[in-house]
């Protein structure tokens, strides 16, 4: 149970969602700025060197793989953990000590953590209660953000009668409705299938900037990481590898662990690059996505046009290919590498089976040369 988040900036007799709408967008009041955050736990070391700006109203995802420190850092950020080193912002006040109620934070984790023997409007209005609101405010703002997350109908029911992505928006409602000036949310949607989440992503999404709320929110999931974010800060075994927007970190990673993680990408060393590029990389490595190299069949291109400006043809042999949906990924077997390589799925033509032979080609102005 963690109550204990539900953090509140000082009660007002404003709604809810109307105070934080109307608020001044005065340049860094809400932003939220890490400096040189550190944890351990006993002599190993979580994270490192976390430094980051968040601006006013941004949404920032946490992409990173299992165990990298998401969660430990979020947690951090709420004062659920004490940080070894390192200084939280919010706007221009320095939170690094203060309790989490008093940090203005609303945090929403992967398991609703709700209270099991309230109705979701006495789940919502918990945090309201605390802090002494009067019931009729508590009335108008547990009422305002019911509506918001579209649970008006569902207010008198106990959470064991609400589905997951129900119970997860109970969790949303109950962040926001102490109008934090933060919000934190972990894996949100982790625990839902495919299609509420996919529901619950643009909802939550269209919520944060209908109250331009300054967001960090953490998956580890990329194509979620994608749709939803202003900027992607992608983490690596305790450390922010690259911030950038979700189009830059997905074409220009920063180096082979950030190319490793997003996109499938096809990793090369300059030995293997060279016949397919007709020249010797200056870099140790490059990064080719499979979108990047094209197939040709019988002297024909296959799956689309050839671009202007390509490396010599490498002859390979399909070894199988995987059907995602609008894409088909080949995996093609050359004599001295092999390349994932994506085409267009469409319904006139065939699929490429097994021990095709074909020729590949790289698009030389999509190479990604990676200084590590
Ligand atoms: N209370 C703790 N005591 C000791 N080690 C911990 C504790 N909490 C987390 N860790 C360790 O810190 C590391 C980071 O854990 P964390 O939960 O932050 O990862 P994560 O990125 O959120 O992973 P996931 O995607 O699986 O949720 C892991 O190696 C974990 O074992
Ligand atoms: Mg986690």
């Amino acid at each position: 149970m963690s109550h204990t988040v539900t953090a509140s900036i000082t009660a007002t007799t404003q709604p809810a969602v109307e105070r934080v709408q109307h608020q001044p967008n005065m340049a860094g009041d809400n932003a939220l700025r890490l400096a040189g955050l550190a944890k351990r736990f006993g002599t190993t070391s979580v994270f490192d060197d976390i430094d980051a700006d968040i601006g006013h109203g941004e949404f920032i995802t946490l992409l990173g793989p299992s165990g990298c420190g998401k969660s430990t850092l979020l947690r951090a950020i709420a004062g659920l953990t004490p940080l070894d080193q390192g200084s939280i912002h919010v706007g221009q006040d320095d939170i690094t000590e203060l309790p989490p109620q008093q940090r203005g934070i609303g945090m929403v984790f992967q398991h609703y953590a709700l209270f099991p023997n309230m109705r979701v409007v006495d789940n919502i209005g918990f945090g309201l209660r605390m802090q002494k609101v009067s019931r009729n405010e508590r009335e108008r703002r547990v009422d305002t953000v019911l509506r918001l997350v579209e649970l008006s109908d569902q207010a008198h029911k106990f959470p064991h009668q609400l589905s997951g992505g129900q119970r997860q928006r109970v969790a949303l409602a109950r962040a926001l409705v102490v109008e934090p000036r933060v919000l934190l949310m972990d894996e949100p949607l982790s625990a839902l299938d495919a299609r509420i989440r996919r529901h619950l992503r643009d909802q939550i999404r269209d919520i944060q900037k209908s109250l331009g709320l300054t967001t960090l929110f953490v998956t580890h999931d990329q194509e979620e990481a994608m749709l939803m974010s202003d900027r992607v800060f992608l983490m690596h075994q305790g450390r922010i590898l690259q911030q950038d927007r979700a189009e830059t970190l997905y074409t220009r990673p920063s180096g082979s662990a950030a190319a490793g993680f997003m996109g499938h990408y096809n990793l090369l060393d300059a030995v293997e690059a060279e016949p397919l590029l007709g020249f010797r990389p200056q870099s140790a490595r490059v990064a080719l996505r499979p979108e990047a190299l094209y197939l040709s069949l019988d002297g024909r291109p296959f799956g689309g046009d050839l671009p202007p400006r390509v490396g010599p043809a490498l002859s390979g042999v399909v070894r199988r290919h995987r059907l995602l949906g609008n894409i088909v990924r080949y995996e093609i077997v050359g004599s001295t590498l092999t390349l994932n390589i994506d085409t267009l799925n469409r319904s006139t033509r065939t699929l490429l089976v097994e021990g095709t032979q074909v020729n590949m080609y790289a698009d030389l102005d999509e190479v990604q040369e990676l200084s590590e």
